[in-house]
């Protein structure tokens, strides 16, 4: 099963996909998450994206479309994937059908976890992040157990320095400016389907199943 997650900052795109990524067994791709992986460690690549990263803007192309291509060649990506937050740019979108078309594969559905601007804000603010083992919480919906420590891994949590109020802002227009349009893009391709993702997180994972199927 190969799978895109569409939807805006703070939409529920990568609580979802780490549920799919679990029921499925299959990998989950998250650039941003890679790209902090590689902030945290301090190379090249993480230097560069954490220029655009902080000013809620996007990483160009050329660095996010042959990292995504190298990592779905990878062996553990042959029984599917679930990608989250790539891509987000209708070059990124081609690029994508172009490598796998030379693969003669396709992608099977784009999920749009839909949720409208007004409770991205309040979401991204609510937001604690564990950077050793990438679980999210959110500290009204969806709390850890103690307050401020990871229950998977029991390392600290954080909040993500691109969650600031008026970093938000400028990600909701990025997203409104150069993601949305990839929603009809799937669509004219017939694998958009939408949840409403202002539902709880099970009954999000709930609706995702009904489409995806077992
Ligand atoms: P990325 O890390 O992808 O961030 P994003 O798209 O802005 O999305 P988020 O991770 O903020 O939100 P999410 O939808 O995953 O929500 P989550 O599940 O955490 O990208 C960061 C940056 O990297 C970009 O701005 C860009 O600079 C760069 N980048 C990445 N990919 C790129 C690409 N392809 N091209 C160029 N640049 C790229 O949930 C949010 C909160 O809500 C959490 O607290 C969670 O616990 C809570 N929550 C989740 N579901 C629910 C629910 N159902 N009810 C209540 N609360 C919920
Ligand atoms: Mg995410
Ligand atoms: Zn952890």
């Amino acid at each position: 099963m190969k799978l895109i997650m569409l939807g805006a900052p703070g939409a529920g795109k990568g609580t979802q996909a780490k549920m799919i990524a679990e029921h499925y067994s299959i990998p989950h791709i998250s650039t941003g998450d890679i790209f902090r992986a590689n902030i945290k460690e301090g190379t090249e690549l993480g230097k560069k994206a954490k220029e655009y990263m902080d000013q809620g803007a996007l990483v160009p192309d050329e660095l996010t479309c042959d990292l995504v291509m190298d990592r779905i060649a990878k062996d553990d990506c042959k029984n599917g994937f679930v990608l989250d937050g790539f891509p987000r740019t209708i070059p990124q979108a081609e690029a994508l059908e172009k490598a796998l078309d030379a693969a003669g594969q396709s992608m099977d559905y784009a999920v749009d976890v839909d949720v409208p601007d007004e409770n991205i804000i309040g979401r991204m603010s609510g937001r604690r992040a564990c950077l050793n083992c990438g679980a999210t919480y959110h500290i009204v919906a969806i709390p850890p157990k103690q307050e401020g420590i990871c229950d998977k891994c029991g390392e600290k949590l954080v909040q993500r320095d691109d969650d600031k109020e008026e970093t938000v802002k400028n990600r909701l227009k990025v997203y409104h400016d150069q993601t949305q349009p990839l929603i009809q893009f799937y669509q004219d391709k017939d694998i958009l389907r939408t949840v409403d993702g202002t539902r709880p997180m099970e009954e999000v994972f709930g609706a995702i199943q009904a489409i995806l199927g077992a």
